[in-house]
Order: C-alpha cells, then structure tokens, then sequence
C-alpha cells in the first residue's frame, strides 16, 4: 500500500491507497493558524507532526493494510517557512503562504535585476524568499541561526528520513530557484542573503527523497523498508491527483486560497500577468495557477460573523442560480495575488441598503470570489493556457449553486469527479507509488472518472458578464480610499 499526506492550512488529511491506487480509506486531523498581528499568519510545525502522528494510529487501527505500506508521498500548503537551526530544531513558528507582512521586502526583491527572469514569477510577499529578508531585518537572531530553510513538506519528509531533500514543485514557490533550470539559483540565493548549503536537496516530486526512518518504521509496526517520495506543494500534488499533466488540462480549486491550475507543455513563464509559473511534480514538466488569497476563507468569515456554518449559509440559496445580486462583494480579506499583487488592500461590500438580507450576502460573497476566479482565468487565458474543462475540487465545491455560479462566470464547463478521493492526499500517495515502484508516472497520473458536469447557464452569462466588468471597476476605487 501506499500514503498519502496532505499538510492543508485547516488540517491534515492522510490517505491510503492500494497497490493499483485505489483508495482504502483516510483520516483528517485539524489544527490551527495563529495571526498574532493584522496580516500574519503562522503554524507550530509541532502540530503538522501531532496530526501526521494521530492520523497514523487511527490508520493502524482501521486499516490493516497499512502494515504493507511501501512508499509515502507528502504533499504541502506552499511558500512556508520553516527555520531550522544547526540541530534540526525549529526556530520560529512557520510563516505561511497567505501571511502578508514581508510586502515591503517583497517589492525590493521583486525589483532586483534577473529576479523575475531566474525564478518566473513575481516575488509575491506570501512567497519564501522575502519572509527571511524579514526575518533577517526583524529577527536578526532567528536569523544567524538559520542552518536550513524547508517548506512544510518538506520538513515533514525530514522527519520521516531523517533527510534535508525539496522538491521541485514546492521549491519553485521559494525565490530561489531556477524554476526553467529547476536548480538553486546563486543569483536568487544572493539577492535574498541565502546560502547554497541553508537549502535542502533537491529532487523531482516522483524520485525519491530517502527512506522512512528505521526508528519510524518500527513505531508504526511496518516490516519491509519504506520509500519517502519528493512530494509535492499542495497544488501540484492535487493536479496529480485529478491527473492533469498535459496542455488543456485543469482544475479550479476551493480551499481556503482559491486556484486556477492550467497543466503546460514546456516552461512559459509570463510575470507581468500575476499567473504563477511553477514546475510540475514530475520530471520536464511545468503549469500555471491564479491563485486568490481568500475563496473559502471568505465565505467561513461570513459564516462566523452571522453565526452560522457555511454550508448553511450556501443551502439557503437554493439550488437555482440567480441573477447577479445588487451587493457586490470585494473578496481581499488577507490582500491579493493574482492578478494585484496587492498585499495592502482589503475587502469590502458595495450596494448595501435597508432592504439587503443575510443571502444578498451570501451571494455576493460567492459571487466576489467567483469574479476573483474569472480575473486568474483571463490572466490565465492571456498566457495562452488552454482551459476546455476544468474538474472542481477543494471544500467549497461541495456547493453546487457556487459550482454554476463559477462555470457560469468563467463560460467553461466544471466537471466533478465520481470518487471522494482526487485532491492533494492522492496526488502524494501517487508520488509515493511512483517513486517506490518506479512506473512511470503517466501510467499512475490520470484523470478521475467524472460523475457530473456543471455547465455555464448560457441565459445568464450576458448579467454575469456585466456584473464582472462591474467588478473589477471597484478594485481601482477601493484602493484610492484605502
Ligand atoms: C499557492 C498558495 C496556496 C497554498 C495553499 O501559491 O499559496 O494555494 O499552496 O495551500
């Protein structure tokens, strides 16, 4: 058998898969985030540990057999940073990807000559490499300190091996790497105050990294030796799982961050758009996303200021989709990526009257993060990906008004898949197979058996359309009072 781990910023959720990859069962483990000041966002990696280890005993117990597991595969949330010292123990609390106080070092690296050329992306304030320029200028003792820098992972994988090993896919979103070369930049390296010897080893997603610790293997009750894959950030691992390797392939993602991964044929980095460009898990292969700061997020603020649960919140709207709302609703709780780059702003709603209900909100929360989608799906289109279909995944897609709403403002088709199982959990399991059986991945990596397709309600495009070009005018005006 083969694990699958996903470290998410709500939980972990660890998965095990049979010989062929067919699902036998999962569990999840919560935990939480701190936000100590507006804009910081951070994780005990003690509790990515806590988690992996419950989940793991309850595996045990219901699963026996998890006692053949063969290979694992760890998939992550991305750009955290993780500081060790020369020990291997953690510095400081993880600073995680939607935390936003390194803007100010962001803009300098991001204006550094060859930085965006070298690493293909905008050096956005929730990405590594401006998180230790903070470090450094903030905490300079932290900083001395630092023996090696790992992404959640990545430091998860060091503790299964014992090893400091990073893959390609999550180390693309650090500003550091050569993500055309997929190498340790000495250029990025100097312009961020790094040295070579403070990053990990770098190996492709499917290789892999070492072997589950001879001390792990025995607590856990395994006999045969135990592959640890590469692994993966989180949104390479979920393509993984929804098998999305090639040109036209994709998926739009409702986590707490909201994606619009497109699978590429080669290396098409394009900056200036905001569209992230990053290598893909496997050898030779890159995509690009849209990433939005706060899709779910949205939604679970509006639920708890009124006090409710956010499906109850969707439920209420029926399944009918209705027209664009008179609210509208500015989806930047935490800032935006794409296509803003704007660490400062913040959210708001337009069009309020005495008349407005707790569903006009709910819609237009909805609607906000699907017009914050269509902004990475034009960023996305511009950047020449080809995005036919793409298969829903992530929470937020368990709500069917919300999916229509979606296709409807995107005008592309959202497939769901048959299977519970199709996120970042089997993407990482499947890492895991391939780089302890060694097939190729092509043969492990594909597309789920689809049980629905949410289609555009043409009828409605025209008003959504209107209503978007109507949103994204709002973006200049909150931003000139703010
Ligand atoms: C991607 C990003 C988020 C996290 C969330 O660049 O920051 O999607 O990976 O898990």
């Amino acid at each position: 058998t083969y694990l699958g781990i996903d470290i998410g910023t709500s939980g972990l959720r660890a998965l095990l898969v049979d010989e062929k990859g067919a699902p036998i069962g999962a569990t999840d483990r919560q935990y939480d985030s701190d936000h100590p000041h507006p804009g910081w966002s951070e994780q005990d990696p003690a509790d990515w540990i806590s988690a992996l280890e419950a989940a793991i005993s309850e595996m045990r117990e219901k699963f026996p057999a998890f006692a053949d597991l063969r290979g694992i595969g760890v998939a992550g949330h991305m750009h955290g940073a993780t500081l060790l010292d020369e020990n291997g123990e953690v510095l400081r609390p993880c600073i995680l990807w939607n935390d936003s106080r390194s803007h100010a070092e962001a803009a300098q690296l991001d204006a550094t000559e060859g930085v965006r050329r070298l690493s293909g992306n905008i050096v956005f304030p929730g990405f590594t490499a401006p998180k230790l320029e903070w470090v450094r200028t903030h905490e300079p003792e932290v900083f001395a300190k630092v023996s090696k820098v790992l992404l959640p992972a990545a430091y998860v994988n060091y503790y299964l091996t014992g090893e400091f090993v990073a893959d390609m896919s999550d180390s693309a979103g650090t500003s550091w790497l050569d993500v055309g070369e997929r190498s340790w930049s000495d250029h990025l390296l100097e312009a961020g105050h790094m040295r070579r010897e403070q990053m990990p080893r770098l190996v492709e997603g499917s290789d892999a990294a070492g072997m589950l610790r001879e001390s792990l293997a025995q607590k856990w009750g395994l006999q045969g030796s135990v592959t640890v894959a590469g692994g993966a950030g989180d949104n390479a691992a979920a393509a993984c799982g929804i098998g999305a390797l090639d040109e036209g392939q994709g998926f739009v993602s409702l986590g707490t961050s909201g994606v619009l991964l497109a699978a590429r044929d080669g290396y098409q980095p394009a900056p200036e758009t905001a569209v992230h460009t990053f290598c893909h898990a496997i050898p030779g292969r890159w995509y690009q996303m849209g990433v939005m700061l706060s899709a779910t997020d949205s939604l679970n603020w509006l639920a708890r200021i009124v006090g409710k649960k956010p499906s109850e919140l969707t439920a209420a709207l029926g399944d009918v989709l209705l027209p664009p709302g008179e609210v509208r609703f500015l989806p930047y709780l935490s800032g935006e990526r794409t296509p803003h780059n704007d660490a400062e702003i913040r959210g708001g709603f337009t069009g309020l009257s005495a008349a407005v209900s707790q569903e006009d909100l709910t819609r237009a929360v909805l609607e906000g993060v699907a017009f914050g989608l269509r902004d990475s799906f034009d960023a996305l289109a511009a950047t020449d990906a080809r995005m036919d279909t793409l298969i829903a995944i992530g929470g937020g897609s368990a709500s069917r008004y919300w999916l229509k709403l979606i296709a409807t403002v995107l005008g592309v088709p959202l497939q769901l898949p048959a299977s519970g199982e199709f996120g970042a959990a089997l993407g990482a399991a499947r890492l895991g197979m391939i780089a302890s059986s060694g097939v190729a991945p092509e043969s492990v990596i594909a597309p789920p058996e689809i049980r629905d397709t949410i289609l555009p309600e043409e009828g409605a495009r025209d008003a959504f359309e209107a209503a978007y070009q109507a949103f994204r005018k709002a973006y200049p005006g909150l931003k000139s009072i703010q």
